[in-house]
């Protein structure tokens, strides 16, 4: 093919397109070149190069339910007593009356167990006669935790309810809330023949159905004032320092799962007894029993 001009420059004309060709090759050039505009701007190809439109982001979802633990067949309210029901239940020994408004009263509380280190620190409250309140998980309890619930019963500790696998309750259906509380309470029935009327939620999380269920079962929700953060902690004297931190009336929490909690335990009794303070279970801080359902942070 001949081409005029430059054979490389980009507005190079066929030779067969001179003369009146030419002039018919520009009447079109405008319309068509118009065409190729207009489709330019509209076709996918302009977005090649340019930013994609951000994506939106769904909008938020409320966590999944977790599922409520397997249940343990034959063990849980309703089912027959079972083979290892003991009939001889522990005593207490009797109830002391210990008017908190007038003499200067704390409430330690120990909860996740019973585990390895429980039996000492048993070991350490009956030396200074102290009593405390544990607040147990039922699957920890279950097989030979129950001989160290009934030590406590007998050593005038009190049992509360600290559901049977941890779990955060808000999160779970109104049905699984009740089987976690229901099937601590039956276990701790069955190995001490106590009732018991204290709950605490785990992390110490709450809600109104939590509220519900607890009330229905004859459990107060029983927070704390003072936390030694002793989970995270593992120092004796930092978790006895912040536990003598407590004032009259504090419901101090701790948890008898780590070794050196139950380390810094004679420093915080030395500490409180030197002070003039009675070691006294949640039942005789609030002379009596507390309002299933209600939470208590402490007696102040
Ligand atoms: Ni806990």
């Amino acid at each position: 093919m001949i081409l005029r001009g430059d054979p490389a420059g980009p507005l190079a004309v066929p030779a067969a397109l001179s003369g009146g060709s030419m002039r018919v090759w520009r009447v079109w050039v405008v319309p068509v070149a118009l065409l190729f505009a207009i489709w330019g701007c509209t076709s996918p190809i302009t977005l090649v190069g340019s930013v994609e439109p951000a994506a939106v982001a769904p909008p938020a979802l409320p966590p999944a339910p977790v599922p409520a633990p397997a249940p343990v067949p034959g063990l849980g309210p309703g089912a027959a007593r079972p083979h290892w029901a003991r009939n001889d239940i522990p005593v207490s020994p009797r109830a002391r009356r210990i008017n908190c408004d007038r003499i200067r009263c704390v409430a330690l509380t120990f909860d996740d167990g019973p585990g390895a280190y429980t039996e000492s620190l048993l070991d350490i409250l009956a030396g200074y006669r102290a009593r405390a309140t544990f607040f147990v998980i039922g699957r920890m309890a279950f097989g030979d935790g129950e001989n160290t619930l009934r030590r406590m019963v007998t050593e005038g500790h009190e049992l509360g309810n600290h559901t049977w696998d941890h779990p955060q309750l808000p999160l779970l259906s109104q049905t699984a809330i009740r089987e976690e509380l229901g099937r601590t309470q039956w276990l701790v029935k069955q190995a001490t023949g106590v009732t018991m009327i204290l709950m605490r939620p785990p992390y110490g999380l709450t809600d109104p159905r939590v509220a519900a269920e607890s009330r229905q079962l004859g459990l107060a929700q029983i927070l704390w004032d003072v936390d030694t953060l002793d989970w995270r902690d593992h120092d004796p004297s930092v978790v006895a320092r912040r536990a003598i931190g407590a004032g009259p009336g504090s419901i101090v929490l701790m948890h008898d799962i780590h070794r050196s909690t139950v380390q810094a335990v004679p420093r915080v009794l030395d500490d409180f007894a030197a002070r003039g303070y009675r070691f006294v279970t949640l039942s005789e801080l609030y002379g009596g029993r507390p309002a299933p359902g209600r939470k208590y942070y402490s007696s102040r």
